[in-house]
């Protein structure tokens, strides 16, 4: 797989910006927008989000320990599955709600939108996290480009559908393919990513090649993988774990450690590669840039 060089991928701005993290595997950048998570909520009932320690998820773990049911449910076994899935030709299809609908394909795509590096946090809803350089951009330049009309509400994403390569979609408990949503406003917020790369690498398979959602603020399966698919719509998606459990998996999955899921606490996790189990932050620790979507709602129906 070609190594893409850091400096080809993050802006200048950024790149002069960053900050050197010590890693197993040499020194990982810190863009903007994890610096700012990090310098605290700057809400006194929340938790800071700056820890010391924090440092990125060996690239090891993250490549080999994976959720993605379209191979298999067990996460150690997603790798070797999910090694030979071709990932090119690939296309992308941006439409329903919008102006100017579009068929990309990725390589276009990636040109159109080069991608950046950010470091973010992702919490699994099975209580494990992993801290990982993506290289991603921005959701909202996409949806810009489609141009939203004004009944657009929410944005519906899919994963390829296709039996033959992915084997775990032989497993009819599940309603196929793998869909997720989120409101328009969320989708905008800079943080939401779509990501092509991790530690300055292609995205593999088992990590959703070649192209996947990041939302760092919430639980780890929104966060879709191997999109095909991204419309804007007026109701909200129900999603394949809203579909196969609505009373476990909610629409919007907001790190919650308050809110424990009926079969276990979300109050702390186990951070891969680590020994002592960690505090769950609220929204992950990204309160500050993203409460403000939430103002006047329930937190428990954040779910
Ligand atoms: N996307 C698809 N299409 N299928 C999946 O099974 N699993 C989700 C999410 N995206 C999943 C998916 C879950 S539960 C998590 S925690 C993250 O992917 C895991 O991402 P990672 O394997 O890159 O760490």
């Amino acid at each position: 797989m070609e190594k893409i060089k850091s400096s080809e991928i993050t802006p200048k701005s950024l790149f002069l910006s960053r900050r050197e993290f010590i890693t197993g595997l040499g020194a990982a950048v810190v863009s903007t927008a994890f610096l700012t998570a990090c310098q605290g909520t700057g809400l006194s009932s929340l938790p800071s989000a700056a820890e010391p320690s924090d440092k990125p998820t060996s690239y090891k773990d993250v490549i080999s320990y994976n959720n993605f049911y379209e191979f298999t449910v067990d996460k150690d076994g997603v790798a070797a599955l999910a090694k030979d899935f071709k990932t090119s030709p690939w296309t992308v299809v941006v439409g329903g709600l919008v102006a100017n609908p579009r068929t990309y394909a990725i390589e276009d795509l990636l040109a159109r939108f080069p991608p950046e590096e950010r470091i973010y946090r992702l919490r699994c809803v099975e209580a494990w996290s992993m801290v990982i350089p993506w290289l991603g951009f921005p959701l909202a330049k996409l949806l810009k480009e489609a141009e939203p009309t004004s009944e657009a509400r929410y944005v519906r994403f899919e994963t390829l559908y296709d039996p033959a390569r992915m084997p775990g979609q032989a497993d009819t408990s599940f309603d196929w393919p793998y869909v997720e949503g989120l409101r328009l406003d969320e989708a905008m917020n800079d943080l939401t990513l779509l990501a092509s790369g991790l530690y300055g690498e292609h995205l593999l398979p088992p990590n959703g090649a070649p192209l996947r959602l990041v939302v760092p603020w919430k639980y780890g399966f929104k966060s879709i993988k191997s999109i095909v698919k991204i419309d804007l719509v007026a109701t909200m998606p129900v999603s394949l774990w809203m579909a196969a459990s609505p009373r476990e998996y909610g629409f919007y999955a907001n790190v919650n450690p308050d809110v424990p899921h009926p079969r276990w606490s979300q109050a702390t996790e186990r951070r891969i590669g680590e020994y002592t189990r960690r505090r769950t932050l609220p929204f992950n620790g990204y309160a500050e840039e993203v409460i403000h979507l939430y103002q006047g709602m329930d937190p428990r129906t954040l779910f």
